[in-house]
């Protein structure tokens, strides 16, 4: 970097005796209000329209957020009809509460309650700037004048929502000294309390004290530190519902928020995927999954959030970015292959033990908790190994292969991922296999076969093999018995130059379900010439026909290797 670092000035930490957060962990889930609608909507290069907001509203219902910041009716006139048409249009649920926002100015303050008029529950947010920074260079006032800004809103405000009570209104007040981060935290607490007094604030009547970072300028541990101060200097703290809305100008808005919860906040303030001004809000998406995965519920609902995504990038028209926690494309591939290994190797302990918990390597949340099971997680490039093919074998194809088989295999795609350059397909991972094992038949290939069974006084069975192959141009016929058909197959070809091969190791299982199913046969062989073992591998129908495929494959492959 050039130099340039010298003109910042640097954040003074707000001294703290006896902390008490660091110890604390996330137990329950926050109040959530979403503020999508109104700081997401404002940041938006395009303003979402009335079917767009009305959309995304109905999406945050359905979520389960019980407070949701609509808009700011009165700048605009488009902001007020978006108000009134959720009012009147019916679209709030008896159980949701709209908020709105407005700046601590008397005209403002009254087309605001103009515009939420026959709503059943409220929140009026009002708000003005408190940082030494904005009290010099853009209100220059000093912290008396700036106190009064907010009483006297605060006033007014208590004195219009009378009537409104009265006529039945839910209606609750919330108070954000903007730039909260940037105050010096004995004027917030000052400031603060007397807002609470001037609304008559009580431990039944809660007020709303919403503390912005509305820039991100420390780090989270040093907000935590500025929140667990105010909440312990408020005189009032009983009654107040202290808030968050962290943004994320350091991309630290979700650590803030956390450790804003461990420092005493009792809500959040918070956007799907942390749309918002500049860097974002904190994102609610986030937030609430990483409760989840610790086993608290969040008490909200992401389990469909491919949907939810589809309209959050209609709507605000913006990428959720392919990294995105929880939400990307990309969050729940591995393509590493230690990774799809320990995966793989996870899959199969969680198959086996019968664990109740969620115990896979590299994957911090199942993916079918956010609706994303059918998802390729292991997808292959040349970064990946053995583990990737045989996963994607299995998953895909239904072959489960044995383990040592995996390198083998796991060789056979890594050249083709070299030799491309790039990701290869499932498609094409299968075709390699059936290249590789299936489809090899020569020189050798069985034409025609025959078995008898039959089953002595002892009840051991007994086969006799008689089969039809053909040598690249030459046909012959073979027959062998034998106690099994492999053994019979076996006896079989064994004087035909075949005689050098042992056999190693045999699995087999079906690879389809119902009457249809196909049955796969994996036979490893060693030539005792050059003491090299080759897999062949089959599939039939016919159960006897499979392994005796896989013999024939392994040895042709090994004639081919020998080639
Ligand atoms: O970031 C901020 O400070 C705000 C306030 C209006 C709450 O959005
Ligand atoms: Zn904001």
């Amino acid at each position: 970097m050039k130099p340039g670092f010298e003109k910042y000035i640097p954040f003074q930490p707000q001294k703290i005796v006896g902390r008490t957060w660091p110890d604390k962990v996330i137990s329950k889930a926050p109040v959530w209000c979403s503020v999508d609608l109104r700081d997401g909507n404002q940041a938006l290069v395009d303003p979402m329209n009335l079917d767009e907001k009305l959309e995304y509203f109905h999406t945050l219902v359905d979520i389960g957020v019980k407070e949701i910041e609509i808009g700011f009716p009165s700048a605009s006139e488009t902001e007020y009809e978006i108000c009134r048409e959720l009012i009147e249009g019916g679209h709030i649920p008896d159980d949701v509460t709209i908020q709105v926002l407005v700046q601590a100015r008397e005209h403002l303050i009254k087309k605001t309650f103009e515009a939420i008029r026959g709503a059943k529950n409220v929140i009026l947010h009002f708000y003005n700037s408190t940082s030494t920074l904005q009290r010099k260079v853009v209100f220059h006032m000093d912290c008396d004048g700036i106190t009064k800004i907010a009483t006297d809103a605060a006033d007014l405000i208590y004195e219009m929502s009378r009537p409104a009570i009265e006529s039945g209104m839910n209606l609750r007040f919330e108070y954000s000294p903007e730039s909260f981060m940037g105050t010096e935290m004995d004027y917030a607490v000052e400031i603060c309390q007397a807002v609470l007094e001037h609304l008559h604030a009580t431990p039944e009547e809660k007020v709303i004290l919403n503390l912005p970072t509305t820039v991100e300028n420390c780090m989270p541990n040093q907000f935590a530190d500025m929140l667990e101060y105010f909440c312990k200097k408020l005189p009032s703290r009983g009654c107040a519902v202290i808030s968050l809305h962290p943004h994320n100008d350091r991309g630290c808005g979700v650590a803030t928020a956390e450790m804003g919860l461990l420092a005493g906040a009792d809500r959040v303030e918070a956007t799907l995927f942390g749309n918002g001004e500049r860097t974002g809000n904190v994102d609610m998406v986030t937030l609430a999954m990483n409760m989840y995965t610790q086993g608290v519920d969040p008490q909200l609902d992401f389990s469909g959030i491919n949907k939810i995504k589809e309209m959050y990038e209609r709507c605000t028209k913006m990428p959720v970015g392919d990294r995105q926690p929880y939400a990307g494309k990309l969050v729940f591939t591995a393509f590493s292959g230690s990774h799809q290994d320990a995966i793989n190797k996870g899959t199969q302990y969680m198959k086996e033990s019968g664990t109740e918990y969620w115990e896979i390597p590299y994957l911090p949340i199942d993916p079918a908790d956010v609706g994303r099971e059918y998802e390729p997680i292991i997808r292959i490039n040349s970064q990946s190994g053995k583990g990737g093919a045989a996963y994607i074998m299995e998953h895909d194809f239904g072959f489960d292969l044995p383990k040592a088989m995996h390198p083998e295999f796991g060789s056979v795609v890594q050249r083709e991922t070299d030799k491309v350059g790039r990701e290869i397909t499932p498609q094409r991972v299968y075709e390699l296999f059936r290249e590789e094992y299936l489809n090899v038949d020569s020189p050798y290939r069985m034409l025609k076969h025959t078995f008898a069974e039959s089953t002595d006084r002892e009840g051991h069975s007994h086969v006799t093999f008689w089969g039809t192959l053909r040598h690249t141009d030459t046909v012959f016929q073979v027959s062998g018995e034998g106690n099994g058909p492999i053994d019979a197959f076996f006896n079989a070809i064994k004087d035909e130059k075949m005689s050098h091969f042992t056999f190693l190791d045999y699995k087999s299982h079906a690879i389809t379900d119902g009457s249809d199913s196909q049955g796969v046969a994996y036979i490893l062989l060693q030539d005792q010439r050059s003491g090299k073992k080759f897999y062949g591998v089959g599939v039939s129908h016919n159960i006897n026909l499979a392994p005796l495929r896989a013999i024939l494959s392994a040895i042709n492959r090994a004639k081919q290797a020998e080639e």
